[in-house]
């Protein structure tokens, strides 16, 4: 089959049980697994069009190539799907998010995953979710669960070769159309994902016990989910994201992310939940917030949060559907 333009759009996921920490900095292979929830039209759009006269990669991302770090990422993606599909030649890339990038919202997960799924389909492979979620870890680590749509759980696997890390999709977002809330919090560049989970598990000693949390609070958090049982999903996916902050505030460099406004979401939710409102709040490696709500209470939690300051903006949202081709064949 001769290569020919493809685009997919694939979601950005928020894990509810974090991934800090790697078996192999090479494959992006977890030593721990992890669980997440897609969002829904929040990510990104991905056009590959494979080009013989091209002598490189062109990559371009909201209108400006991307940086030479997310090349390299990019370019393991591609050179593993052309291997795969015995094409060579080279191709260009333009990506699009629909949530500005540095809105609190990583979108290097969505973007890889997009960009496997569109480029499998132009270089004419027939891959199964699975494997199209491996394609997309080489890109990034948490790209893998952009693959899968509803509530995802990556597996750490065993293999060396990552073919058994992979993430799988546990249940569709109509099991539970939980709400999402971005508080998008702004302050100085933080430390990359890559690099800080590098350093943390170099030197952080509770490191081990961060990732034994892991395997049980993906045990947990899959009953919850299994139960829609929001006070115990609540409970877990709280504690699994401040236990990682402190494992990484105890590596060396100690990883700050939060800034007040970080830290006044944190007692707000509490407060709410306290009071009665279902809602939790989860935090990657940045000072945004996450919260999830249910459908009953998303209103509240928002208004709560409009009252806050340093908040620069509230994104709503909720668990949506996952990566998809949506044009083949051009
Ligand atoms: C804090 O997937 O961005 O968001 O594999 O090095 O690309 P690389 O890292 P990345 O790490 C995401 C870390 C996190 C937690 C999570 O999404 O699970």
């Amino acid at each position: 089959m001769t290569a020919s333009r493809a685009a997919a759009f694939a979601p950005i996921n928020i894990a509810l049980v974090k991934y800090w920490g790697k078996r192999d900095a090479a494959l992006n292979l977890p030593v721990a697994p992890s669980l997440s929830v897609a969002l829904q039209e929040l990510g990104s759009l991905t056009i590959v069009q494979p080009d013989a006269q091209l002598d490189r990669d062109i990559v371009v991302v909201d209108d400006r190539p991307l940086d030479p770090a997310g090349l390299v990422r990019a370019e393991r993606v591609l050179a593993a799907v052309r291997r795969r599909a015995g094409a060579t030649g080279h191709a260009g890339v333009r990506s699009v998010n629909t949530v500005p990038m540095a809105r609190g919202l990583a979108s290097s997960a969505s973007g890889m995953a997009a960009l496997a799924v569109a480029a499998a389909r132009a270089y004419g492979l027939d891959l199964s979710p699975a494997e199209l979620s491996a394609l997309a870890r080489l890109g990034s680590g948490s790209a893998a669960r952009s693959v899968p749509g509803g509530f995802a759980l990556w597996h750490a696997g065993s293999a060396p070769d990552g073919s058994d890390s992979v993430a799988e999709c546990l249940h569709p977002a109509e099991h539970w159309p939980l709400r999402v809330l971005v508080a998008h919090v702004g302050g100085r560049k933080a430390v990359s994902s890559t690099a800080g989970m590098a350093s943390t598990a170099a030197s952080a000693p509770m490191f081990e016990a961060w990732t034994a949390t892991c395997r049980a609070d993906v045990a947990t958090a899959r009953n919850a989910i299994a139960a829609r049982d929001f006070g115990a999903l609540a409970d877990v996916v709280e504690c699994n994201a401040l236990r990682m902050h402190a494992t990484m505030l105890w590596g060396r460099p100690p990883l700050l992310y939060w800034q007040p406004a970080t830290v006044a979401v944190i007692h707000a939710v509490r407060q709410l939940r306290h009071e009665g409102t279902e809602c939790c709040f989860t935090i990657d490696a940045g000072a945004s917030v996450v919260i999830l709500a249910t459908a009953q209470d998303v209103r509240a939690v928002a208004e709560v949060l409009g009252e806050i300051a340093g908040i620069d903006e509230v994104i709503e949202t909720r668990v949506g559907p996952g990566a998809r081709v949506v044009e083949s064949g051009a």
